[in-house]
């Protein structure tokens, strides 16, 4: 496995690789990968004669300094489950790489970002969508995998690549979850034994208003009684709970017609102590 730090190593390796024809996957993370990243790098293999994966804690994508100085790093380990995975290069540019003196571009895309994280983490998604596009340009992939648990980045990373007529498939890969249904998540690693027994209940919460959204219950009144639920359950604040299309993420409600209310998909984010999390979960699984 190569691991490289400069764009002009990176363009070197993947040009060889063009010229023989070899077809490319990529992975982006921000580290401290779990069995989530993984699951996109071996969807990459599976695509792809060539798997590179980026490793960059992008500080433009956060709203919050104390997440960013609390983000976990552990590049050791990473470095040796991606080596286990069979990732052929592994790129770890630094912030000057990717935003040298000077740097003022944004890529924001305007629509379907002023709600869910777009909303309640202010420039979070022009930072995803800005440095995503550049690690697409750098990378030059034939496929790029992003999880369905970050559903509105994944669906806002389409809209770049195709607004810029980028030449690249763009991906979801499904959520992977721990036994007890939880989103595994980077940021699981920060909650204390307590606050990990109660996060499960976001899952719990989905797949109880799915089913009973299924059996007709009113939209408002069983999202109402899912945030009851959350909040009971020892999370301190609900940034959301809401039920959106899966194309384009327009609200759906009680007088939403029943076949799009059925295809529809609920997003949730809520604060356990410091750290937020996220879910989403489709109504006709
Ligand atoms: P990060 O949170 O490290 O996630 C990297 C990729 O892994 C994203 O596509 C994310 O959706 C996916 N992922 C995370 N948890 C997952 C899970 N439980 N199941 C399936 N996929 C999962 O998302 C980012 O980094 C950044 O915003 C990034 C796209 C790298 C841009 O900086």
């Amino acid at each position: 496995m190569r691991i490289v730090k400069s764009k002009q190593d990176l363009r070197a390796l993947v040009s060889g690789w063009k010229a023989d024809k070899q077809e490319i996957g990529v992975v982006m993370t921000m580290g401290a990968l779990h069995e989530g990243h993984l699951a996109l790098a071996g969807a990459a293999k599976a695509d792809n004669d060539r798997v590179i994966v980026t490793i960059f804690i992008n500080p433009k994508q956060f709203d919050n300094k104390a997440d960013l100085e609390t983000y976990p790093v552990d590049t050791d380990a990473d470095l040796q489950k991606l080596e286990d995975a069979g990732v052929d290069l592994v790129y770890l540019p630094q912030v000057n790489e990717i935003y040298p003196k000077g740097y003022s571009t944004t890529v924001a895309v305007g629509t379907m970002q002023d709600c869910l994280c777009g909303a309640t983490r202010p420039g979070h998604m022009d930072g995803v969508t800005t440095v995503v596009s550049k690690l697409l340009i750098q990378t030059s992939p034939d496929r790029a995998y992003f999880g369905q648990k970050d559903f509105q980045q994944y669906l806002l990373i389409q809209r770049v690549a195709g607004d810029l007529d980028l030449d690249v498939d763009v991906i979801g890969v499904p959520t992977v979850r721990e036994d007890d249904n939880l989103a595994l998540s980077s940021r699981n690693r920060r909650l204390s034994e307590e606050q990990r027994n109660i996060a499960p209940t976001l899952y719990k919460v989905e797949s109880a208003i799915a089913d009973l959204i299924r059996q007709g219950e009113a939209v408002d009144h069983v999202l109402e009684w899912g945030r009851k639920i959350i909040l009971d359950s020892g999370f301190e604040r609900i940034d959301y709970l809401e039920i959106r299309s899966e194309e384009d993420l327009e609200l759906i409600s009680d007088v939403t017609d029943r076949d799009d209310l059925l295809s529809g998909r609920i997003f949730v984010a809520a604060w356990l102590g410091n750290t937020r999390l996220i879910d989403n979960y489709p109504i006709s699984r």
